[in-house]
């Protein structure tokens, strides 16, 4: 079958507008030519766009083997982040992933609850600041504090004190920002070199290296034992040969487990919050579900089990708003998938905010429908048409950390506070960068939920 495809002269003319805007722009691509098309700037890089999900699926999972992390993961992000889970490819991946897998088990998640839980305290002491000097909240850097604090501790405990854990924040925030550019724009990478960019956020990732060896070794020589990541990374041995991981690989690993941890759910948190203003049914909703799971006493790792409508706002909100909204893979032999050849060296560009955005899974998929979660509804639906977390062999390893800490900031902070947007500020748009932000700072105003005092902007 012959794919449709973007014709080069209009895909070049479109880079500007794919740099600043791709998911408009991928969307209206697959508006006009369907699920699968072709779209090359350069003979280099020729993808395979699709929000097929038979495709996705083939590509991540039942064919898997014949497909491995493109050049973006693999080396560009690598040359700032190392080699770690994200980053990794073949073999070395698959040898890393055995080795850390069991870390994340969902019991072995209940040891994180405490710390969880901490940094949550630390953030409703915030917000009552917030409350008690009657200013607005800022979204988005009050979910994203909160999301750093938080797999900060699930991996050191209590080895960063604030200002550390604010200065390895703003250094991760600058090499990720940075990042974006040599990515999307190559033809900027040598510029970017000689300009001095290049060797200037090296030696920013060089900084965060310097400082997690020095937790590492401190923990080490201290000869205390956590029940942390921490530990469960300096423990693990490898099954072959009952090694341990170099020092190099393990900072490889904590950085992207920093990397891949924190924007993402904190992306995922503010677009939550902030659909939850816009539907008060909804928010009505969970909090009889929040109160009626209290009755019986406080939510733990237990308990967050039965927020069951919550997991389904979780789950809507990151299907209209996926933080990780594409993926890619590339060919490591000609494939064949529904009839159609992907060559050799085709990038497949796996577009997941188009798969949740299709009408072909979901009905009016523009409507946030917490209900579309439900066990029955995703009965009937491809199993590859809601994929937040990726899938196959390659799925994301923090998914049940990242669920599990949004079920529990949620439900502490929808159990407290009433919020609504400071009046006056435009619909938050898309700006999709690694993760999916919104497109402008969004300001929110709290309340005490049971006492009546309000807070203006
Ligand atoms: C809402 C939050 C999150 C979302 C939406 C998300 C999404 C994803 C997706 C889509 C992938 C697969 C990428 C691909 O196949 O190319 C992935 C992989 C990964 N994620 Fe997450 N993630 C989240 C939170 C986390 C957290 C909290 C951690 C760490 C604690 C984490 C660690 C990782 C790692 C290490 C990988 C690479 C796994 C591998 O290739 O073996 N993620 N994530």
């Amino acid at each position: 079958m012959k794919i449709p495809a973007i014709k080069k002269w209009r895909a070049i003319r479109d880079i500007p507008r794919l740099a600043r805007q791709p998911v408009t722009v991928f969307s209206g691509y697959h508006r006009e030519l369907g699920d699968n098309f072709h779209f090359s700037v350069s003979k280099l890089r020729r993808t395979h766009m699709t929000t097929d999900a038979d495709v996705v699926q083939h590509v991540l999972q039942r064919n898997h083997r014949n497909y491995e992390k493109s050049e973006i993961q693999a080396d560009q992000m690598a040359l700032y982040l190392g080699r770690g889970l994200l980053t990794n490819n073949g073999s070395s991946w698959l040898r890393q992933r055995r080795l850390i897998q069991p870390g994340f088990h969902r019991q072995r998640l209940a040891a994180l609850v405490k710390e969880m839980n901490a940094v949550i305290q630390q953030r409703c002491d915030f917000l009552d600041g917030k409350l008690a000097r009657e200013e607005p909240v800022d979204l988005y850097s009050f979910t994203q504090q909160a999301a750093f604090q938080i797999i900060s501790r699930a991996i050191f405990t209590d080895s960063f004190d604030e200002a550390e854990t604010q200065r390895l924040n703003q250094l991760m925030d600058d090499i990720q920002g940075y990042m974006i550019y040599p990515i999307r724009m190559p033809f900027l990478r040598k510029p970017l070199r000689w300009l001095g960019q290049e060797r200037k956020h090296l030696a920013l990732s060089q900084q965060v290296r310097d400082q997690l060896l020095e937790i590492i070794n401190q923990r080490r020589e201290s000869g205390t034992v956590k029940d942390d990541l921490l530990q469960m990374l300096i423990e693990s041995r490898y099954e072959d040969d009952g090694s341990p991981m170099t020092d190099e690989q393990l900072i490889d690993e904590i950085i992207i487990l920093f990397a891949a941890g924190y924007e993402t759910s904190a992306n995922a948190l503010s677009w939550i919050f902030y659909l939850l203003t816009q539907h008060p049914e909804v928010l009505d909703k969970v909090r009889q579900e929040i109160e009626t799971v209290k009755r019986k006493g406080p939510i733990d790792f237990d308990s967050v089990r039965e927020l069951k409508y919550l997991t389904q706002v979780i789950e809507e909100s990151m299907r209209l708003y996926p933080p990780a909204w594409i993926t890619d893979r590339v060919a490591l032999a000609d494939d064949a998938v529904k009839d159609m050849k992907i060559e050799q060296g085709t990038v497949v560009g796996i577009f997941i905010y188009g798969v949740h955005h299709s009408e072909r899974y979901y009905e009016s998929p523009e409507e946030f429908r917490p209900d579309r979660m439900s066990p029955e509804a995703k009965k009937d639906r491809h199993p590859f048409a809601f994929l937040p977390f990726g899938g196959g062999p390659r799925l994301c390893i923090g998914n049940h950390f990242a669920m599990l800490e949004m079920q529990l900031l949620l439900s502490s902070v929808l159990d407290r506070y009433d919020f609504t947007l400071v009046s006056g500020q435009e619909q938050p748009g898309l700006r999709p960068i690694i993760t999916l932000h919104m497109d402008r700072r969004v300001r929110i105003r709290i309340n005490h939920r049971l006492k009546s005092q309000s807070v203006d902007a």
